[in-house]
């Protein structure tokens, strides 16, 4: 009898490959129903939106489905969520289109714990526009400094813009606390959920998220951004769009062009994929392996960040005093594990630690096994 996790693997034809897949944070690899939907989707509906024949009305189908899919993801309305080419680009014209009438002095927290793609946005903004872009600071184990953050607020501050769980160390935030903070002084709760989307399930109106931002191809699906902007906010805001796009629902506003039909198909594959093996053994599972990894982790490797498994996700920043982060990538890649090396585009905590070549990145995911793991520490240890 197959276990469930040689079942679940045998769903990826990548997991073939002579890899060891840690590059989680960077992009995970698909199941093979992702693969067959795209395909099919192409093979049988591939159309415009809003033609009146077969594979027009497929496609319109198939559109209305991956709101609804992507909705039902973030525990928001359909018509409260915008699909995009990427994160990145969705949260510069988000960002754009909410900060339309703000003025100079206007103030926006960011936080040295974010993914650059939940910094930049605003401080093109602030450079446009005269706003003032404030930074909270993180405590001596990494975690967000929540009363430095307190210290920040003012009537001023638009937005705290924030991470839902640092790409880099794997720290998990207090969203919902950041986020009442936030609406303390009238901001809006900005959340970066890219990296925690593949770890747990999220709810924005639990976590009290007014824009939250993720990235399909994080959490088993293709290369894709999708963004929930609450739907008065949405309704609200003057989007970047051309007149003859849809209006409604709401989210339709912020995307721009023709969507990736394709890639939304295999969007709805993965949201089922994820429904199939469940939040509650993902959150299992990957709290095991995590520690597992923890507990064997050879003592030539720092870790940066929570040294245990309560608040953080299984993704480990690492250095060495004696192998730099590219060479040991290298390496561990030569030996087939796949790792990622840098500052991961985590700019600022790298800054705040000292560590201009960044951390061997390792990113622990459900479908990795224990073998895997054991396999890695062993070359860790060399
Ligand atoms: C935490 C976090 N935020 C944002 C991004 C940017 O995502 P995208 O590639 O979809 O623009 C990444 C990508 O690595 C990320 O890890």
């Amino acid at each position: 009898m197959p276990t469930e996790i040689e079942k679940i693997r045998r769903r990826f034809s990548a997991f073939r490959l002579p890899l060891a897949f840690f590059d989680g944070p960077g992009g995970t690899q698909t199941p093979d129903t992702v693969i067959e939907a795209i395909s099919d989707y192409l093979r049988t509906s591939n159309a415009n939106h809003g033609g009146l024949f077969a594979t027009g009305r497929r496609s319109d189908a198939l559109v209305e489905l991956a709101h609804e899919a992507a909705g039902a993801f973030l525990g928001a309305d359909a018509g409260e969520v915008a699909f995009g080419q990427n994160m990145t680009t969705l949260n510069f014209s988000l960002s754009r289109a909410a900060a339309r009438d703000w003025q100079a002095g206007d103030e926006i927290i960011c936080t040295t714990l974010d993914h650059d793609a939940n910094i930049s946005p605003w401080l093109e903004l602030a450079h446009d526009k005269g706003l003032t872009v404030h930074l909270v600071d993180v405590d001596d184990d990494c975690r967000l400094n929540l009363e430095h953050l307190r210290s920040l607020l003012s009537e001023r501050t638009r937005v705290v813009a924030f991470t839902w769980a640092s790409n880099a160390l794997g720290v998990v935030n207090p969203v919902a606390e950041i986020a009442a903070m936030a609406h303390e002084v009238g901001a809006l709760a900005w959340v970066d959920a890219v990296h925690y989307a593949p770890h747990g399930p999220i709810d924005v109106r639990a976590v009290g998220a007014d824009v939250l931002l993720c990235s399909p191809y994080k959490f088993y699906g293709p290369h894709l951004g999708l963004a929930f902007g609450r739907r008065e906010l949405l309704e609200t805001w003057r989007p970047y769009k051309v007149r003859p796009a849809d209006n409604n629902p709401p989210g339709h506003r912020y995307e721009t062009g023709t969507l990736a039909h394709e890639l939304l198909a295999g969007f709805v594959a993965a949201v089922d994929y994820l429904g199939e093996v469940g939040w509650e053994f993902i959150l299992e599972r990957e709290r095991a392996l995590g520690q597992r990894f923890l507990d064997g982790l050879p003592s030539q490797w720092k870790l940066h960040g929570p040294a245990t498994m309560d608040g953080r996700v299984a993704t480990f920043g690492l250095t060495s005093e004696t192998e730099a982060p590219a060479a040991a990538a290298e390496r561990l890649g030569n030996a087939g594990y796949a790792v990622w090396h840098g500052d991961n585009y985590a700019l600022e905590i790298m800054k705040r630690l000292q560590l201009p070549d960044g951390v061997v990145r390792v990113g622990i995911l459900h479908p990795n096994t224990e073998a895997e793991i054991d396999g890695l520490l062993a070359e860790l240890a060399r």
